[in-house]
């Protein structure tokens, strides 16, 4: 298949509170077409508020989760139209990966095979990430002549030590899922065949907190890496103060169980929400 329709350039279903969403384009190893970018846009609005997604898990179809930018597609044919072109296609695909760094809900990179290049932009605007084993990451740019650019080095140099990181954009060397979790690509790499089982295991321990603090967190743990200590301290405040005016009781319920029920113990694990009133 060659000329698949955009509508089916993402696949995605939900299961348990989990939205599985797919690249797929697995004749082109999913590489990001405008068709795709447009598509993932599409998907990410429909599924952010919906009450029955808690969390969200990008992965791809068949051996690749994605081998980065559609060549063809993203720069030689949008080259071709001109610069309006150029910027066009990287707007639609920058815009999902902003969108997805501040998803509402948690997300998780399930990499399952290839992961090249432009990948590394939804690879980082995903909150977690599970590799298997035998999947392939690489910065292949330098090996086709351009450096990487749409964030990839941004986000190398953000998830990987300064020498790794222009190691892997100089050299054009592959590595595999187990040293992508070793660099701090991912944050751990499985055999293909137990993945999904562990990336569900994660999926469902978000699905047990508090909504509303998961999104303060991961909102948190992105701004401040880039502020002062102060700045920091202040943010968090505010950050905290805001959440607590969208959810009020939920906190309050957490204390309470702790310190009146005595039912459970922050440190080992989250309050039972299901018993939350209001
Ligand atoms: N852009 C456009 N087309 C791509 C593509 C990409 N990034 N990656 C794969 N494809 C296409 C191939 O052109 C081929 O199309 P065809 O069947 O019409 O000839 C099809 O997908 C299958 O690719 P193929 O190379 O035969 O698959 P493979 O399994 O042998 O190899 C890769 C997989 C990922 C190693 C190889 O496709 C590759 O190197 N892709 C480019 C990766 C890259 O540098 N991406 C960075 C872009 S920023």
């Amino acid at each position: 298949m060659t000329d698949r329709s955009e509508s089916d350039t993402v696949a995605f279903e939900v299961r348990n509170g989990i939205a599985w969403v797919k690249f797929n384009r697995p004749e082109k190893r999913n590489s990001m077409s405008p068709k795709l970018n447009r598509r993932m846009m599409e998907v990410l609005d429909a599924l952010e508020y919906r009450d029955d997604v808690g969390v969200l898990v990008l992965t791809g179809e068949g051996t690749s989760w994605t081998a980065g930018m559609d060549l063809k597609e993203y720069f030689r044919e949008t080259e071709a139209q001109g610069l309006g072109g150029t910027r066009k296609a990287q707007r639609e695909s920058y815009g999902w990966w902003r969108r997805l760094r501040w998803y509402q809900k948690p997300t998780i990179a399930m990499v399952n095979g290839w992961c090249f290049g432009g990948g590394y932009g939804p690879l980082f605007g995903c909150d977690l990430a599970f590799a298997a084993d035998e999947a392939t990451f690489g910065l292949s740019e330098i090996n086709w002549g351009i450096l990487p650019g749409g964030g990839a080095s941004k986000v190398a140099t953000e998830l990987m030590p300064f020498r790794k990181a222009m190691y892997h954009a100089l050299m054009g060397e592959n590595i595999d899922g187990r040293t992508a979790a070793e660099w701090g690509l991912v944050n751990e790499s499985h055999p293909a065949a137990a993945l999904e089982a562990r990336v569900t295991e994660v999926a469902t321990i978000l699905l047990a907190k508090n909504p509303i603090a998961l999104k303060a967190t991961k909102d948190a743990i992105r701004r401040v890496r880039e502020m002062t200590y102060d700045n920091a301290e202040d943010y968090l405040i505010r950050a905290q103060e805001a959440a607590n005016s969208f959810d009020n009781e939920g906190r309050k319920e957490g204390i309470r169980q702790f310190i009146d029920d005595k039912s459970y113990k922050p440190g080992l694990g989250a309050y039972d929400r299901s018993k939350q009133t209001v």
